[in-house]
């Protein structure tokens, strides 16, 4: 073993990392090849990365799909990224408890066909049983989550509404903040990606595009944030 994994795997991990997978249309151009090309190979290398975070025991892992805003690109190109995400709905159906993944689609789903719909419930319900946490934003972005929480608050008349409430309104309601966000694709923002729960995250960019995405660039950005002095806007002792 490299010293580097030394480092990971005795260090302190994050309990919950967000992933911006940017970059399949560009990975694809750089081929000559479609768009749509660089979404299969993004969708390949979302279950292979999953698979290492479970394999790494990562407690939570969101990963950010499809948003709000993605509706505006061509239909072609959402109907190839909706016809993907059935056929992997259909699998997760059918996964094995030695994969240990346990799903949860964040976002409003209620934009989707009810045959999606219907297998995102089926796929939640049959993976609940398993333990480590996989979000899929899918129709996600981080204001309309916020709006959705205050009005599910304001139905329950809470006053005054803290912090701690709005934690709970969101889709992510019962797990931990976000530790670590990665974005790949080369461009540094967070593009309406779970603005309250990564209040703290640390944020790890690099210019590879998605579907060129190793386990080691992964374990690259853990180590990133093992070597992070968190200070949640205290004082870091002895200085
Ligand atoms: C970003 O690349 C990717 C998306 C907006 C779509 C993400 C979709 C997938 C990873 C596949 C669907 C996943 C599942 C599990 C069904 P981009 O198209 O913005 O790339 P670009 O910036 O190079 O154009």
């Amino acid at each position: 073993m490299s010293e580097k994994n030394t480092i990971l795997k005795g260090g302190a991990m994050p309990r919950h990392i967000g992933i911006i997978m940017d970059g399949n249309g560009r990975w694809a151009k750089k081929r000559g090849l479609p768009r749509v090309a660089g979404h299969k190979e993004g969708a390949e290398n979302f279950k292979r990365i999953a698979e290492h975070l479970v394999d790494l025991n990562i407690e939570v892992s969101t990963f950010y799909a499809f948003s709000t805003e993605n509706w505006k690109r061509p239909a072609a190109e959402v109907n190839n990224i909706m016809s993907l995400l059935v056929d992997y709905l259909v699998e997760w159906q059918g996964m094995r408890k030695d994969k240990n993944m346990r799903f949860r689609f964040i976002g409003d789903r209620s934009a989707f066909s009810d045959r999606i719909q219907k297998l995102m419930a089926d796929v939640e319900e049959k993976s609940s049983v398993y333990s480590n946490q996989l979000n899929l934003a899918l129709n996600y972005g981080a204001r309309d989550e916020l709006a959705r929480a205050f009005n599910l608050l304001y139905e329950e008349h809470k006053s005054p509404i803290t912090p701690d409430d709005i934690s709970r309104a969101l889709y992510t309601k019962d797990q931990p903040d976000v530790d670590l966000i990665i974005r790949t694709g080369g461009e540094k923002r967070l593009s309406n990606f779970l603005l309250f729960q990564s209040a703290y995250a640390e944020l790890f960019f690099t210019d590879k595009y998605w579907p060129d995405i190793k386990n080691e660039d992964i374990d690259e950005a853990i180590l990133f944030f093992q070597n992070k002095d968190r200070r949640f806007g205290g004082l870091t002792q002895g200085r």
